[in-house]
């Protein structure tokens, strides 16, 4: 099989190194790729929102099949544009239709196919320019702290958690005057969550599902989760806390609900969903749906996974998931991201990046790395992932730490204390 993969981070690097594993798999491109997926498939410089771009690569390649890493062309709608064009629509896509992705997109859409669903969640109040004095009042009947997320997508940065009432209702009205653009001209008041977070991933046909490995991703810049909020630092597979009683309720309260409300209202869905959860006293809350992979948890998740990705994506184009059983090892394994210094505010690109031949018993993926004339450069923020396992994450963490010292770049900066909470 041919296969074509959207993307150029961490995520597309363990995707890729993953899928190179298949017999299934003839060729490989990445579009547009990093300095890691170039070593595994050929890298082809086109964006991943370029569908007419996309979409001639995958005529001009052949290509069997498109997998989509990042959420950004799913809201888009690559999905349908595949589906509609006449000389592409042979070719599935892995990743959800628009209408899907909106529960990435869109987080009053998710709230209320929450709702419809009986899935558990935090209340919530929509808030637009004609109801911001309503927005407002809502705000003081609160308790803090208080959460404001930006509707649409906001890179990440669209959700504030506030202590003060009067902060809340400042930022409530800089939101809907356009803070983050459009994406907050819709803003979501959510009751503030308590308790431990961590994620769960499954890959659905539309019918049925396979349940990947969950994770714990530290999403902050500084050690004890303090500092501006990052794509994610590091992360751990499994969860300690996510025991066989936690999971069996994630399972039943949230993943069957969600997989069975999107065959209700129509929604066609093959792809990969991300349950960001709140663990609140054993029972389990969803925080937010992500319709991809995560980044650094795809990191950790994938090189649990035994069985084979081709054939697992294979079988959700064909809605054939039901035949397929997914094998996990019991090993742990743990990420840590080394990012230039300055990230997630202003950094300096460019810096040559060495030392990799010295790594030994982890692997590397790389997530904002170019190739520069023969030369490994750092080409954003995050850079690259060092991912290990062990027999538990303290040991597998152990590992990545030696190696993280080994990569070297100007200005790198990783956090030290991944797991520390656990
Ligand atoms: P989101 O983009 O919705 O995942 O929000 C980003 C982060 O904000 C989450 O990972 C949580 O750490 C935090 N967060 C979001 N919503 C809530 C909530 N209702 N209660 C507590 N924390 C939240
Ligand atoms: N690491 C969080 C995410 O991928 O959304």
């Amino acid at each position: 099989m041919k296969i074509l993969l959207l993307g150029s981070g961490g995520r597309e690097h363990a995707l890729a190194w993953k899928m190179a594993q298949s017999k299934n798999l003839s060729r490989l491109f990445i579009a547009p790729g990093n300095a890691g997926t170039a070593t595994l498939g050929e890298n082809i410089p086109v964006k991943v929102d370029d569908f007419e771009g996309i979409g001639r690569v995958a005529l001009d390649k052949k290509i069997d099949m498109v997998v989509v890493g990042p959420e950004d062309p799913l809201v888009k709608g690559i999905t349908d544009y595949f589906s509609s064009e006449p000389n592409l629509k042979h070719i599935p896509v892995i990743g959800p239709t628009a209408k899907g992705a909106l529960l990435e997109g869109s987080k009053e859409f998710a709230k209320e196919f929450m709702i419809r669903h009986k899935i558990p969640t935090a209340k919530h109040f929509s808030v637009t320019d004609n109801n911001l004095k309503n927005g407002l009042e809502y705000l003081s009947c609160m308790q803090p702290p208080f959460v404001l997320k930006a509707d649409g997508l906001a890179a990440g940065k669209g959700v504030l958690i506030l202590d003060s009432l009067a902060k809340a209702r400042e930022e409530l009205k800089a939101m809907i005057n356009g803070k983050f653009g459009q994406a907050s001209s819709k803003v979501v008041i959510e009751e503030f969550l308590k308790g431990i977070e961590l994620s769960v991933f499954i890959i659905t046909d539309g019918e049925s599902y396979l349940i990947l490995p969950e994770a714990k991703d530290y999403k902050r810049i500084g050690e004890g989760d303090t500092g501006l909020n990052t794509g994610g630092m590091g992360c751990v597979s499994p969860v300690p806390f996510a025991d066989k009683d936690f999971l069996k309720k994630v399972e039943e309260r949230i993943i069957k609900p969600t997989v069975e409300g999107l065959k209700k209202d129509n929604i066609e869905y093959k792809g990969f969903i991300f349950f960001g959860l709140m663990n609140y006293n054993g029972d389990p809350f969803v925080v937010e749906y992500n319709v991809r992979m995560g980044d650094p948890e795809a990191e950790v998740v994938l090189p649990r996974l035994k069985t084979d990705l081709v054939n697992i994506f294979k079988a959700v184009a064909e809605k054939n998931l039901l035949q397929i059983k997914v094998d996990i090892t019991p090993q742990s394994c743990a990420t840590v991201m080394l990012v230039s210094g300055g990230y997630p505010e202003a950094y300096e690109k460019n810096k040559e990046i060495t030392g990799f031949e010295n790594i030994d018993d982890s692997l590397l993926f790389h997530a904002g790395s170019a190739i520069k004339d023969g030369s490994v450069i750092t080409s954003g923020g995050r850079v690259m992932a060092i991912s290990s396992m062990g027999n538990n994450f303290q040991e597998a963490l152990k590992k990545s730490y030696k190696n993280a010292e080994f990569v070297t770049f100007d200005k790198k900066h990783y956090r030290k204390d991944i797991g520390f909470d656990l």
